[in-house]
């Protein structure tokens, strides 16, 4: 099998194509990635001379580069989004033009080129918030209602892929899941960037009252329920994929990482807040245990002592991820802290 992988360069994307060699060694991938300030061809060191994987750089709005890069394909894995809430905020327009219209084109590519399956990984922004209180979880039945230039846009990438699943009949699947970590992951993200920032000595960053809750999936049981679903999935369905925490805010993780690293509270410094901050993601995943068999591998705290344990291990990777033009953003975002 042949898959094209966009934005095969950044955090899931890698993870999933080193997943993807090593579970199945006889399919060919061709990651397809424009190398923004999050593609990163260094994720893939281990990878780059397996004769069963090409590298393409390319923007995923560039209909003639898609094109081209589509004949001959079977399936369709489509990481490539600009992929931060914080910076949709400061400049939403690379947002519309990569995940919406992006999103079309390869749509457009997809049925010219008769693709079998054309697997999107979006996201449980979607759903928009749920309130601290409440019990329910987000599922494959709940409405849309983002509320980040970020998630409005991948609310419109998903809308789009489900359209042409309807109106043209392009075998597609859309996944939903929550709040990815683990190796790799570019530290504007609050996991690494909190594990980074420890390890720097610096202040660790928390937006309002630190009460917001998330719902975190290690990255590698992501990869594993994205396979299921292109190998097992029906078409034209959804998955929502979630993590083993029960309601756990920010400052627990944060409290978590500074006790596994031997850091004491005082580097937490609260600062303003994220304009329209979602408080609280919930994922039931019950559709795809039942269904496909997913479920993940191991709890929250036994995948975050094995990422700190990997940025204490990898620290020249995000020590050069961290450039003039990381430190340009950071002060931007978080003035002089
Ligand atoms: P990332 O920011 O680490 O990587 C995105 C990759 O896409 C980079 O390699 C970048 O160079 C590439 N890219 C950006 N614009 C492109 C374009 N126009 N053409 C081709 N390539 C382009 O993102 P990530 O965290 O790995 O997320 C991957 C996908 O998963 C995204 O679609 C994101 O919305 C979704 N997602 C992420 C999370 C999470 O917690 N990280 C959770 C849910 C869903
Ligand atoms: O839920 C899935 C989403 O998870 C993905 O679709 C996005 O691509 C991904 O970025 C992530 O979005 P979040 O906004 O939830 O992730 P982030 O790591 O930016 O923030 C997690 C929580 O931590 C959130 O409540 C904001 C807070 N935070 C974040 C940063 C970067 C802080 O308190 N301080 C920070 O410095």
């Amino acid at each position: 099998m042949k898959l094209l992988v966009t934005g095969g360069a950044g955090f899931i994307g890698s993870n999933f194509i080193r997943y993807w060699t090593v579970n199945h060694p006889d399919d060919e991938i061709f990651n397809f990635d424009k190398l923004t300030y999050a593609g990163n061809l260094e994720n893939l060191k281990d990878v780059e001379k397996n004769p069963k994987y090409t590298f393409i750089k390319g923007d995923i709005s560039n209909p003639d580069k898609v094109k081209k890069a589509i004949d001959g394909v079977d399936v369709i894995v489509n990481f490539a989004a600009e992929s931060h809430v914080d910076r949709s905020i400061l400049e939403p327009a690379p947002f519309v033009m990569t995940n919406i219209v992006g999103t079309q084109v390869l749509l457009d590519a997809a049925l010219k080129f008769k693709i079998k399956r054309f697997m999107h990984i979006s996201t449980d922004e979607v759903f928009g918030s749920l309130k601290l209180k409440d019990k329910s979880k987000f599922n494959e039945r709940t409405n849309y209602n983002p509320t980040s230039p970020y998630s409005a846009s991948k609310a419109g990438s998903d809308h789009l892929v489900r359209s042409y699943y309807f109106t043209y009949g392009l075998p597609i699947n859309i996944s939903n899941c929550s709040n990815n970590f683990g190796p790799y992951q570019f530290p504007e993200k609050l996991i690494p960037l909190v594990i980074t920032n420890i390890l720097e000595g610096k202040k660790v960053p928390v937006y309002g009252d630190g009460l917001y809750v998330r719902d975190w999936l290690y990255v590698e049981d992501h990869c594993r329920a994205i396979d299921l679903i292109i190998k097992k999935g029906k078409i034209g369905e959804t998955y929502c994929i979630g993590g083993l925490t029960e309601d756990i805010n920010n400052l627990s993780v944060i409290k978590k990482i500074l006790n596994i690293l031997g850091k004491d509270e005082s580097v937490i410094e609260y600062v303003k807040d994220r304009p329209g901050h979602d408080r609280k993601y919930s994922i039931d995943w019950s559709k795809i245990k039942n269904e496909l068999g997913w479920s993940p591998l191991h709890s929250f705290d036994e995948w975050l002592a094995y990422t700190i344990n990997w940025y204490k291990e990898n620290q020249d990777w995000w020590k050069r991820v961290k450039n003039k033009e990381y430190i340009k953003y950071y002060k931007k975002q978080y003035g002089s802290i």
